[in-house]
């Protein structure tokens, strides 16, 4: 009854997989915020340095992971894939459950995966300081980290109902030398218009990206990353779900019949899914599942069109699943999946039916997350019990259909640092949300005009 599945250094991936080559159709332009109209690759030279730009856009397959990146991926890498054994004994399923753990890396999640290479290759950019933004805290401590490996300096703008949930996910980041910022701050343009609309605003992942992108546009020494959405960060993801095949041949498995992962931005998903989603597309079975909050279902609810990644407009826009980009979801614990749009890469597959996406309400996720605690052990991050949710669903319908199915999970992250939601479900303090539509119809009047 073998339970970890382990590689050696030696079996980091040495390149990440792009599936830009390999989706169904060409991929929507970028749009300008200004012109409304495609932007050009020198148009990001704000935002971006010209590497990662290139990467955002390149057609190539593979690309080589620099060996710095994977000298640093060795103080995690590759993470362990566990056999849930103690969880499928409790459901009574005869479904295999596995998961991928990703709560091992330094930060506590799957995060320094792509925060590591945007340190490193703005660092070989001649970049000076991070500007960023940060939900639950994972990815700002994540940045905050990789920024520290390469000598770079790392401003946070974390959203502040986390700011004040999470206190120790702040300390973490100054522990790694970040200056940590609670948003909305009167730090920026934007976030004074929106503390002049709303005192009390406890912020949104969208308002800290627009501070964090005006934090950028106007420092010449300083640019702006993003902790999931974009195409590059989807892509340096994919050691986890690279790992994970070669893992589950370890384990005598073939392809999983399901592969599921939580869905905030889509950085975490892609990474576990598309090289499985490569498989589908070339014509083997295998399902993906992104699971999203019900009070903030991009996927499920949304609409596929083209709107601003951030609040206040200052960012690109993209073709992605959106509920308008000025949508302020109700404040769940899941503070990484509170966000109005998606990734345009997993958007393309939900919408081309390659990816089937589903919404959880958060009581559900943490009688999940708990279960989950009390047989495998491990305290999973409120964000990652989304998932766990959809597995042990997954399980029980195998259960009931009597089929041997094979179950594979990311668990993004572990919930140490997420006890304040642990008390508070215990105390019976947290709600399930309704959707809220009317508040979704009302972003969704304001989403921009492209005429392409
Ligand atoms: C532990 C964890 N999982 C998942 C997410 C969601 O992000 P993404 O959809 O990019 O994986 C976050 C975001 O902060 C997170 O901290």
């Amino acid at each position: 009854m073998q339970t970890k599945f382990i590689l050696g250094e030696d079996r980091i991936p040495t390149h990440w997989y792009n599936i830009i080559p390999d989706m169904p159709g060409p991929l929507a332009p970028v749009i300008h915020p200004g012109t409304l109209k495609p932007a050009k690759p020198e148009d990001l030279t704000p935002l971006f340095p010209m590497n990662l730009i290139e990467q955002e856009v390149s057609s190539e397959r593979w690309i080589a992971i620099p060996e710095p990146v994977r000298e640093i991926y060795r103080l995690w890498r590759p993470s362990p894939l566990h056999r849930a054994h103690r969880l499928e004994q409790a459901l009574g399923t005869p479904a295999h459950i596995y998961y991928k753990y990703e709560g091992v890396s330094p930060a506590g999640s799957h995060k320094p995966n792509t925060a590591v290479p945007q340190a490193y290759y703005n660092k070989l950019a001649g970049t000076k300081r991070i500007a960023t933004e940060t939900g639950a805290g994972q990815w700002g401590s994540s940045m905050a980290l990789a920024t520290r490996m390469f000598g770079l300096e790392c401003t946070v703008y974390m959203v502040k109902v986390s700011f004040t949930q999470k206190p120790y996910r702040k300390s973490m980041m100054q522990l790694w030398g970040a200056n940590v910022i609670p948003s909305p701050s009167d730090q920026t343009n934007a976030g004074r218009s929106i503390l002049a609309a709303d005192r009390d605003s406890q912020g949104s992942l969208g308002i800290a990206i627009s501070e964090a992108v005006e934090d950028a546009v106007t420092h010449k020494d300083t640019h702006y990353a993003l902790g999931s959405v974009l195409n590059h960060v989807c892509m340096h993801q994919t050691v986890i779900g690279q790992e994970a095949k070669e893992q589950l041949k370890l384990a005598g498995e073939g392809l999983p019949d399901v592969v599921i992962a939580c869905h905030g931005g889509g950085s975490n998903f892609a990474g576990i899914a598309f090289p499985f989603v490569a498989e589908k597309i070339a014509g083997k079975k295998v399902r993906a599942l992104a699971v999203e909050p019900s009070s903030c279902p991009s996927l499920t609810k949304g609409v596929y069109t083209f709107d601003y990644g951030d609040t206040t407009k200052l960012g690109p826009i993209a073709k992605m699943y959106t509920l308008g980009h000025d949508f302020i979801p109700p404040g769940i614990h899941a503070g990484g999946l509170r966000y109005h749009g998606a990734s345009p890469l997993v958007s393309q597959l939900v919408d081309a039916g390659l990816v089937e996406a589903r919404a959880v309400g958060q009581l559900a996720c943490f009688e999940a997350a708990v279960q989950f605690a009390g047989t495998e052990g491990i305290i999973p991050a409120p964000e990652s019990s989304h998932a766990i949710r959809a597995a042990i669903d997954e399980a029980m319908t195998a259960k009931e259909e009597q089929k041997e199915r094979v179950i594979l999970f990311n668990l993004s992250g572990h919930g140490h640092v997420d006890m304040a939601a642990y008390d508070a479900y215990f105390a019976g303090e947290l709600e399930d949300y309704a959707y809220p539509g009317e508040k979704v119809k009302e972003a969704l009047s304001r989403l921009p005009k492209i005429a392409l």
